[in-house]
């Protein structure tokens, strides 16, 4: 008998348009990730185009936006975000332009086991508009990194980056652009490298395992 294959469930969160969500959905169906599908996609932003998107693919597809403010609100949103998750049976969350901090709770309820990407080279330019921080700054090279998620922002284990140029002619635009295609790359290569569960983490180091 053939041995039983696990399956890993996904739960992509975005909150625009979902393009990394797109560029992961084309790796599993072309088999540059293996043993894994996309268990469900939520949003906080009912009209984000990922969700559309998403239920044109046939996905699950859910809008979760948050009721109320401050930190209570927050608090109440993540427990239902975490529910939604766990109903799907999801075991890897991929944060995909998920434009919100998650709670401490959040990180807990999935450890190690929340991945985001994020449009620089960390520990550089973390937070938002990371392309045009970059460009600002004058950096000579960009890029993304897929790490995963802890309590801080932008600051787990880095799991993968990707660099390319910045070039004189650069706008925030052109740059942000450039580094999207990599993105797309490396998302769907760092989650395919997380769940074959070939590595080990030694402090703040992602090896893989010999
Ligand atoms: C990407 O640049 C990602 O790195 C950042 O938000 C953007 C989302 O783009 N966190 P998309 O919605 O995946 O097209």
């Amino acid at each position: 008998m053939e041995p039983k294959k696990t399956v890993h469930k996904l739960g992509i969160l975005l909150s625009g348009k979902g393009s990394n969500f797109m560029a992961i959905h084309r790796a599993i169906a072309d088999g540059r990730i293996q043993g894994a599908e996309i268990a469900v996609v939520i949003s906080n932003k009912p009209g984000a185009g990922g969700l559309e998107a998403a239920r044109s693919l046939g996905l699950t597809a859910l809008a979760i936006p948050q009721e109320g403010k401050g930190p209570e609100a927050r608090e109440a949103h993540d427990t239902r975000m975490i529910a939604a998750l766990t109903d799907h049976g999801v075991d890897l969350v991929c944060l995909a332009g998920y434009m919100r901090i998650i709670t401490p709770a959040f990180v807990e309820a999935f450890p190690s086991r929340i991945l985001n990407i994020h449009p620089s080279l960390l520990p550089a330019f973390p937070g938002l508009d990371a392309q045009r921080q970059a460009l600002e700054y004058g950096t000579k090279v960009a890029g993304c990194t897929v790490h995963f998620v802890d309590e801080i922002v932008d600051h787990g284990v880095i799991v993968l980056q990707s660099t390319v140029p910045v070039l004189d002619e650069d706008t925030g635009d052109t740059l942000a652009a450039r580094i999207l295609e990599q993105e797309h790359l490396a998302y769907p290569e760092a989650i395919s490298r997380v769940l074959s569960g070939r590595y080990h983490v030694v402090g703040r180091r992602y090896l893989l395992k010999s």
